[in-house]
Formats: C-alpha cells, sequence, structure tokens
C-alpha cells in the first residue's frame, strides 16, 4: 500500500477543492467543549429529554478523560464483546479532521440538491456539517436528545446479529476511523459513512422505527432458533436449525438494504434520497436520482408484495447499485414491523431470487435503466458461457439449484405477479453440468 505524505500545500488544494476554510478545520478547545457538552446534555427543550440523574455522571466521565464507549442514558445496553471500542478523540490528527472537512463539505453540496426534507434538518440538529470529527460525548447526548437513539462505538463491522441486537435497543453501533485524505469511495465502514451517512436518518421516525423493527425482527428469528434448540442433541439438527435463522437474517437484511441503506423516497411529486448508503457518497447520491443506468422502481411497503420484491432481491456491495426501490411515503414506509419482516424473509427463503438488474412483471417502474436485464437473461448468459457480474451468476445458480432440487410452483403467485417461467433448456443444462460434476469428482 502506498503511503502518501502532503504537504501544507496539499492541505490548502483539498481545502480549496472543497470550498473548506483550512483555518476552521480541527477540534475546538477542551474548555469550549466543555462548556457547549454542559449546555447541550441540560438542555431540556428537546423530545428526549436526558434523565436528570444522567446528567452530571457524563459530564465528570468527559471531565475525568474517559472514552466514549457506548451511550449510557437509557435503560437500556448491549454487550459488544470483542467488538467494543472506544473514540479517543485527541489521537485524530489534523488530517484526518481536514478529510472529514472535505468529505462533509463534499456530501452537502449533492444532499442539499437530492436529500429528503427531513434529512437535511436532521443534519442541522447534529450540526454533522462542521469541519471537525464529531466528538461522541456531545453526539451522543444531541441524538439521545432528539431520538431516543445512542451510539455504540465498535472496532470494525460487525456480525448481523450483534448489529440488530443493538438496533433492537436503540443503539447505533459506531466505528472510529476516519477515511484517509483523498479517498472517495470505502467498502468498509467509516465515520464518514456511519456518523455522516446514518445519523441524520435517525431524526425520520419512519426510519429510526424501520431500523427499530429489524433489530425487533432479529429477536423473533433467534428467539423462535432458540426454542427449536431446547432439547435437540444432534448436531446436524442443531446446524440446520442454527443455519435457517441466519438465513433468514439474511433475507431480513435485505429489505433493510434497501431501505435504510440505499431507500428512496417521493416527496412533493420528485424522488429524493434517504438511505445513509447513498447518502455518504456524494456520487451515489446524484446517481441514485439522475442517472439513466440503473432501475428505479416506486414501491409501497404496506404491499406485503413489495415487501417480498425487496427480500427477494440480491445486491453487490462493490459499486453504486442498478436498482433502487422509491418508497411512496415515509408514512408508508412506517408499516414495516418485525412481524411483517419475517413473513416476507420467510416466504422470500422459498422462492427465486431476483438480480439487481431486472424490471420483473408487476414492478411499477420509475427508470428502466440502460443496464437492465430480462428476468431470463442470467440464465441464458450462463449457459453461453458469457461473463456477468457476481450478482447475476449467484442468483441464476441459486435459482437453478432451487427448482431442480423440486420446487413448488405454486409458490410463485405469492409475488404481485409471478415472474417468466424458468426455460426448460436452463433446467436440462443445470441437470446435464451437475451429472457431468458428478460423474468426474
Ligand atoms: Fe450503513
Amino acid at each position: 500500500m502506498t503511503n502518501f505524505t502532503f504537504t501544507q500545500n496539499d492541505y490548502q488544494r483539498f481545502a480549496d477543492e472543497n470550498d473548506v476554510t483550512l483555518s476552521a478545520v480541527g477540534p475546538m478547545s477542551r474548555d469550549a467543549f466543555l462548556d457547549l457538552l454542559v449546555e447541550t446534555v441540560n438542555n431540556e427543550d428537546v423530545p428526549f429529554p436526558i434523565p436528570r440523574e444522567k446528567r452530571q455522571p457524563y459530564i465528570d466521565a468527559y471531565v475525568a478523560g474517559e472514552l466514549f464507549c457506548i451511550g449510557e442514558f437509557s435503560d437500556e445496553t448491549v454487550d459488544l464483546k470483542e467488538f467494543a471500542h472506544s473514540q479517543d478523540y485527541d489521537q485524530y490528527t489534523f488530517e484526518e479532521h481536514l478529510s472529514w472537512a472535505c468529505l462533509v463539505a463534499q456530501q452537502q453540496k449533492t444532499k442539499h440538491e437530492f436529500a429528503c426534507r427531513e434529512y437535511l434538518q436532521g443534519e442541522a440538529l447534529f450540526e454533522i456539517g462542521s469541519a471537525m470529527i464529531p466528538n461522541y460525548w456531545l453526539l451522543n447526548a444531541r441524538i439521545f436528545q432528539q431520538t431516543g437513539w445512542q451510539l455504540a462505538t465498535v472496532k470494525e463491522i460487525i456480525p448481523a446479529e450483534l448489529f440488530f441486537t443493538c438496533h433492537s435497543r436503540r443503539f447505533f453501533p459506531v466505528t472510529t476511523f476516519m477515511r484517509p485524505l483523498g479517498v472517495d469511495y470505502l467498502e468498509e465502514p467509516d465515520i464518514g459513512h456511519d456518523v455522516a451517512g446514518h445519523v441524520a436518518t435517525f431524526t425520520i421516525p419512519a426510519v429510526a422505527n424501520v431500523m427499530q423493527n429489524h433489530g425487533r425482527a432479529r429477536d423473533l428469528i433467534y428467539d423462535r432458533r432458540d426454542r427449536e434448540l431446547n432439547g435437540v442433541t444432534d448436531p446436524a439438527q442443531i446446524e440446520a436449525i442454527k443455519l435457517r435463522a441466519d438465513q433468514l437474517l439474511a433475507y431480513a437484511g435485505r429489505i433493510y438494504w434497501f431501505t435504510v441503506e440505499f431507500g428512496l423516497v417521493m416527496q412533493d411529486g420528485e424522488v429524493r434520497d434517504f438511505g445513509a448508503g447513498i447518502l455518504s457518497s456524494p456520487g451515489e447520491t446524484k446517481y441514485s436520482i439522475q442517472n439513466d443506468e440503473s432501475n428505479r422502481i416506486l414501491i409501497d411497503p404496506r404491499e406485503d408484495a413489495d415487501l417480498l420484491r425487496l427480500a427477494n432481491t440480491d445486491y453487490m456491495i462493490s459499486e453504486f447499485q442498478k436498482t433502487y426501490f422509491v418508497s411512496e411515503s415515509f408514512d408508508r414506509l412506517d408499516t414495516i414491523t418485525p412481524q411483517r419482516i419475517l413473513d416476507a424473509s420467510e416466504r422470500a427463503m422459498s422462492l427465486p431470487d431476483f438480480t439487481w438488474r431486472e424490471i420483473v412483471p408487476g414492478d411499477r417502474v420509475l427508470n428502466v435503466g440502460s443496464i437492465a436485464t430480462s428476468v431470463n437473461e442470467k440464465y441464458f448468459r450462463l449457459m453461453a458461457g458469457q461473463t456477468m457480474d457476481e450478482c447475476l451468476k449467484r442468483t441464476a445458480i441459486g435459482n437453478l439449484k432451487m427448482y431442480a432440487d423440486g420446487f413448488d410452483r405454486e409458490l410463485l403467485k405469492q409475488f404481485r405477479t409471478a415472474p417468466p417461467e424458468l426455460p426448460d433448456q436452463a433446467l436440462q443444462w443445470y441437470r446435464d453440468v451437475n451429472s457431468a460434476d458428478d460423474k468426474t469428482s
């Protein structure tokens, strides 16, 4: 990996390119910060005032030099185990603060053009757009006061089970790492994604509810898993029960992906961004709404068939999305309950998947992307040995396996309109390939 060494001139260039005032970059003094923290913590003119008895201990902990690990304003907590971490704020370098300042300045330009109203209001409340990395002691207090959510500091990306446990208790896991100066896109989450992308979304009640409901859906899935495991001693059966629970969580994760991370919403007759995955990337913020390449599909989250459409759509994280789902309104998004997430995930497990490039019969299409493929194209490409992205390939193979293993086609009626029948020759091809493999192995 190349190590870049930046000079003062480079700093000035980055600042100029992003309309950042270099002299404003960096943390405020500890005394000024303490004054602000005391004033904030004691603010009662907020939706969720901090309990009086929790205020002074919180301030005392900061004064004593403790590092922020997890919020303690509610009666809930969560055991982060080996993923627990803390934010050592004084360790951030000037370059890291400048990286933050440049990223949020870039984000602000596109957010103000394409983000929904509520998201922009949330950013203003948390002062996300300032030229210093947010100090979690202050940010956690502000988030709690507006939403009842709190921060939990983690080392790295955490397992889905723990991630959603945090959600069910209104904790949002955040990393402390800031991407290097000049780096636009990272697959791993950093503060630029976790804080500059997600945090403002908590102020949209429907989005906060969907996030918590995903956590509660996880609770339903694992409570049932634990009941099913009760008294079972056969290792194979134990493994199967655990696997099914993990698979269900993965299907539920798609609903989360296409709403909380990459969701769009209709507002005043226009498509607007609210997904944190989109809004943490200035490029994707614009792309998701204006590009002709990807599909944009209108959904009504009150409809079970639309939730199923999300749960049955595969995606990749390595590039801009190829299909975006646009919720008709936040009110409708608010109907995604834990039970509905669980029901959609269970049905999705027994049905064929769609790829992230497909337009499906029954879709209400706002834009047919230039990358759109037909539902059967993935099978023909596979048979012809043509290159295709990983999402098409794994979906084609996964679906063929499902059909070859004996698939109840009546289940297809679960979709709003059943997708086209699998081409017979594709199934025959799959069987031939697999029987040839069997003979050679
Ligand atoms: Fe995220």
